[in-house]
């Protein structure tokens, strides 16, 4: 690991349960300063008393979020500017699936709104106070499921096209290329961002579909022997944000602690450009609100 994590301020969302509370244990250990984003204030303030009081000198934050709503995406990105100057590493790891059509409080599908949007959102707004510390980290989680996408028609799901399947595979595939146009547009910039498959993993994923669907998908991967532990996750994941080895990696696709390839439509530049113009309408983007436009160029 990195001897220099000490005192490096960490924000990862989806920390309430999971690869990202496993990992905000593993990044606490290292001495890394958090930032804890989940929607549950219960869980969010029980991982962070733990953490404070597994480790002396960290300082843990909790700050609520749901990552599906722009609005609270907003609220909190403006509470974690006002209160740090820097950000060394972002993780986007929250993440689910909805087996059924449903949409967010903006009206967007709510496996996209969550996976995607609301990380697009996080990211944009604090991406000037990433820019500014050094040899800063955005690590995306993505997820072998993006290899199922061959082509992309619409972005966009309605209740008459929906596939949960579908629509998941989507949301990992916009996780993937936007972690790899987040790597080129910061590639003068001293940021890498980088995209983590964690593998198949024993969380609470996909929990939210009921206890039959969550199970089954428990049990058949057990008996492929595929299923990994929440811990082992995590080693990817910190492998990405603060590990030396990854030290001035950027662009790349991680999965078990080493670089393997994406898909080639993940590695499609000009699909990646057409879903940063489509994210920034989405959201709602522009010169005037977001503070990271004047140092990056955002369009
Ligand atoms: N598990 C796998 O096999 C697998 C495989 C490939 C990729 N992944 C990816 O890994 C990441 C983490 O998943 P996991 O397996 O750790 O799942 P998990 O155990 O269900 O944890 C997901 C985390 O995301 C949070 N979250 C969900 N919806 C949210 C929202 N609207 N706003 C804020 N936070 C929200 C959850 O918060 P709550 O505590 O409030 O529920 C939880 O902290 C996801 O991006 C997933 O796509 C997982």
């Amino acid at each position: 690991m990195s001897n220099s994590t000490r005192n490096r301020l960490c924000v990862i969302t989806g920390a309430t349960a999971g690869i990202g509370r496993a990992s905000a244990r593993s990044l606490a250990s290292l001495g890394l300063d958090l930032v804890l984003l989940g929607r549950s204030q219960q869980r969010g303030e029980a991982l962070r008393n733990t953490l404070s009081r597994q480790h002396a000198i960290g300082c843990f934050q909790f700050v609520s979020c749901d990552l599906s709503s722009l609005l609270s995406v907003r609220e909190a990105a403006e509470r974690i500017r006002q209160e740090h100057r820097g950000i060394d590493v972002l993780i986007n790891n929250a993440g689910a699936r909805f087996d059924r059509y449903e949409e967010s409080v903006d009206g967007f599908e709510l496996t996209f709104a969550t996976n995607h949007l609301g990380h697009f959102l996080l990211t944009a707004l604090l991406l000037d106070r990433i820019v500014g510390a050094p040899n800063a980290r955005i690590v995306t989680l993505s997820s072998q499921r993006h290899r199922y996408v061959a082509n992309v028609k619409a972005w966009l799901t309605t209740p008459e096209s929906f596939d949960r399947w579908d629509v998941y595979s989507k949301a990992k595939l916009a996780n993937t290329l936007f972690a790899f146009e987040l790597a080129r547009r910061l590639e003068s910039a001293d940021v890498v961002s980088n995209a983590v498959d964690p593998g198949i993993v024993a969380s609470n994923f996909a929990r939210n579909n009921g206890r039959v669907a969550w199970t089954k998908h428990i049990v058949r991967n057990l008996i492929h022997r595929q299923l990994i532990s929440c811990a082992r996750a995590a080693q990817t994941v910190v492998y990405a944000a603060a590990s030396q080895e990854t030290m001035g990696k950027t662009g790349k696709y991680f999965y078990e602690r080493s670089e393997a390839a994406p898909s080639e439509l993940a590695l499609d530049a000009s699909l990646a450009a057409q879903l940063w113009k489509c994210s920034l309408e989405w959201t709602g983007l522009n010169r005037k609100n977001c503070p990271a436009w004047a140092t990056v160029g955002m369009d």
